[in-house]
């Protein structure tokens, strides 16, 4: 299953996360590839992830015959608070040199000549956006204009942000990359910008920051009905509301598990309870 960009650009539904997998980055790539999965998310910052290993990963597939023009790759530029001393770039540079050191260093690392989605790891600014935010956004945007990331993207925003954003930008983006809390109702307020403005909303850590809603009675009885895992019911969930979901698996069997919970179906109700179940 794929969904559009507004830029008519296809992304799969379903993406797997490389955070924290540390050695194991490179073979676990492979097993999510071999599958099912298209779309990878990886970030040029040695703290969480290893975004070369991903690129190990790529091409021991290629040999194998799987083609970058296969697979959605997508990463991102960390400004230097969410990095250790290992910065992919001059840290001492201005902020344009630093992104397209960044973005250099990302496609060396990918072995590719072009992303599919190039993304903000995080806005500088807590509250509004500030010069610093704009001035990556620009580079970002020149990027997506020269034809080196098909779409463009944001992480860890405000739904204030994120109209800021999309009032003032040249390029809006496409995608926008939260941690989905259900005590949020799973990020409302972003999503229903999102759903405006024909943004993809990709869902992060929706198990991990759902632990409590994941043991509800409600999720362990449609679970129970479907024959299926709580982690699936969250996922389905997540697909039905029109997010793109990433899921951190490192194990084949949750891979193969997390995938197929676009075959159950969750009705009106079910999706209405489970929007406001931790409310
Ligand atoms: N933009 C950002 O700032 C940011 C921040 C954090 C994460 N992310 C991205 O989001 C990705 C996912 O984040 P996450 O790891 O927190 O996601 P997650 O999928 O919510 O959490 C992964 C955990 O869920 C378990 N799990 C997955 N499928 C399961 C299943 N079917 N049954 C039971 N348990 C299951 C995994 O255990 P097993 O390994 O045992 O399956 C693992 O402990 C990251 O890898 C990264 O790419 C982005």
């Amino acid at each position: 299953m794929a969904i559009t960009t507004y830029n008519q650009i296809s992304v799969p539904s379903f993406m797997y996360g490389t955070a924290w997998k540390k050695e194991a980055t490179a073979r676990l790539v492979q097993l999510a590839v071999e599958s099912g999965f298209t779309a990878i998310d990886t970030a040029n910052q040695l703290i969480h992830y290893q975004e070369a290993l991903v690129g190990e990963a790529l091409q021991s597939l290629a040999a194998k015959g799987i083609q970058r023009e296969a697979l959605f790759l997508q990463t991102k530029f960390t400004s230097v608070d969410g990095q250790d001393h290992r910065t992919p770039y001059d840290p001492a540079a201005d902020l344009t040199t630093q992104v397209e050191q960044s973005f250099a260093s990302s496609l060396q690392h990918l072995h590719t000549d072009y992303l599919d989605s190039y993304v903000l790891h995080a806005p500088f600014s807590r509250r509004g956006l500030g010069a610093a935010d704009w001035q990556v956004w620009a580079a970002m945007e020149a990027f997506y204009e020269a034809g080196k990331t098909k779409t463009i993207g944001i992480s860890n925003i405000s739904a204030a942000q994120l109209t800021l954003l999309c009032q003032q930008a040249r390029v809006k983006p496409m995608m926008v990359q939260n941690r989905c809390f259900a005590v949020t109702a799973w990020d409302q307020q972003v999503r229903e910008i999102c759903r405006e403005q024909g943004i993809i909303y990709q869902g992060f850590s929706l198990l991990t920051a759902n632990r409590d809603v994941i043991a509800a009675p409600e999720i362990h009885a449609i679970a129970a009905r479907e024959g299926v895992g709580p982690a699936q019911v969250i996922f389905r969930f997540a697909l039905q509301v029109g997010m793109l979901p990433l899921t951190g698996t490192t194990d084949p069997q949750h891979m193969s598990e997390d995938l197929a919970a676009a075959r159950i179906t969750l009705s009106a109700d079910e999706v209405e309870r489970i929007e406001t179940l931790a409310l």
